[in-house]
């Protein structure tokens, strides 16, 4: 197992490691900078600069990290591999320590390595938040998730421990296998008392995801909705599928959410989709605006859940937030 220890105080790298105590810290905080008048909020992080270093493509976690940063008081610079010395095949050891000399507190890091939030954690020695790595973790996903399920389920003024989510089943269904956000949340949510089914073809869920614990295998999406209180969908990741051929029509016969099989077996459950979506295949475009949904809430979550993890990576002395 890695996890964050041993890395800059404050980094978020894994959800391994990460406990009820920490995740509920978090939370609180969560809330308490929510409720902030926008000026008083905007004092937290002034002054403080924050680098986001992106090396692949990203809508809403770039812009809620960037917005949050910005309405904490923060400076932020964004470096893309698009538009960058990266391009010229400078490494991310050298772009880290870069963007160390120019004055980064912290850097947001979305990568295509699982494990590269750990390589610049370790030569930079800053706080860094993983904003996605590969098809490792995606923790502030995690989390935001977490805070739009209790949001949802009328539990988030209940005392985050490990038996918040007891009685609530999560299905999440799709592309399992190169998923970070299904990797996280698999690994999350049952520590909070949730259970977990992650729900596929053998192509994209294979049987070695039973390997992440606390986590069942239900081939049948409508078995797997019959149990839910909780839908999360996901896009299937054709940049990474590597050849491997998917028969979409039969993929959306068996598993796309659409309003017949919502209704029939899971008419009052959650639904989320971290984004992107594709409507028409893992999603029909009707369930994803219905009331039903939650994709729109997980966005403005992850905006808080966000300005959260940046105090958290920023302030040593957190009653700041207080
Ligand atoms: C996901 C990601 O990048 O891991 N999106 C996100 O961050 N909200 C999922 C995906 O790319 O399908």
């Amino acid at each position: 197992m890695r996890t964050d220890s041993g890395y800059a105080r404050g980094s978020l790298l894994t959800v391994d490691g990460l406990g009820v105590d920490e995740v509920a810290r978090i939370l609180e905080l969560t809330d308490r900078l929510a409720e902030m008048a926008a000026a008083e909020r905007a004092k937290v992080l002034a002054g403080r600069r924050v680098a986001l270093l992106f090396y692949e493509s990203s809508t809403r976690t770039r812009t809620s990290f960037e917005l949050a940063a910005k309405s904490l008081g923060a400076t932020t610079t964004l470096v893309s591999d698009k538009s960058s010395s990266i391009e010229k095949g400078e490494s991310l050891k050298d772009t880290g320590l870069t963007l160390r000399a120019l004055g980064a507190e912290c850097i947001v890091l979305r990568h295509p390595a699982g494990g590269a939030p750990f390589v610049l954690a370790r030569t930079t020695g800053l706080p860094v938040l993983n904003a996605g790595d590969g098809m490792h973790q995606h923790p502030s996903q995690a989390l935001l998730d977490l805070r739009t399920i209790l949001a949802r389920l009328g539990l988030k003024d209940k005392s985050v421990d490990e038996h918040v989510l007891e009685g609530v089943t999560v299905t999440i269904c799709g592309d399992i296998r190169h998923s970070r956000v299904a990797r996280s949340n698999a690994m999350l949510l049952p520590r909070l008392g949730a259970k977990v089914l992650l729900c596929g073809p053998p192509e994209l869920l294979p049987e070695e995801a039973r390997s992440l614990g606390g986590v069942e295998i239900v081939r049948e999406f409508d078995a797997a909705l019959a149990q839910s209180q909780v839908v999360m969908m996901l896009r299937i990741q054709r940049e990474r599928l590597a050849g491997l051929e998917i028969d979409l029509a039969d993929y959306v016969g068996r598993y796309q959410l659409n309003e017949e099989r919502l209704r029939a077996y899971a008419p009052k459950a959650i639904v989320m989709h971290p984004g992107p979506m594709i409507r028409g295949l893992e999603i029909q475009g009707e369930v994803a605006d219905s009331p039903q949904s939650a994709i729109e809430e997980q966005v403005s979550h992850g905006l808080d859940v966000r300005a959260a993890l940046l105090v958290r990576a920023l302030v040593r002395e957190r009653r700041v937030a207080a």
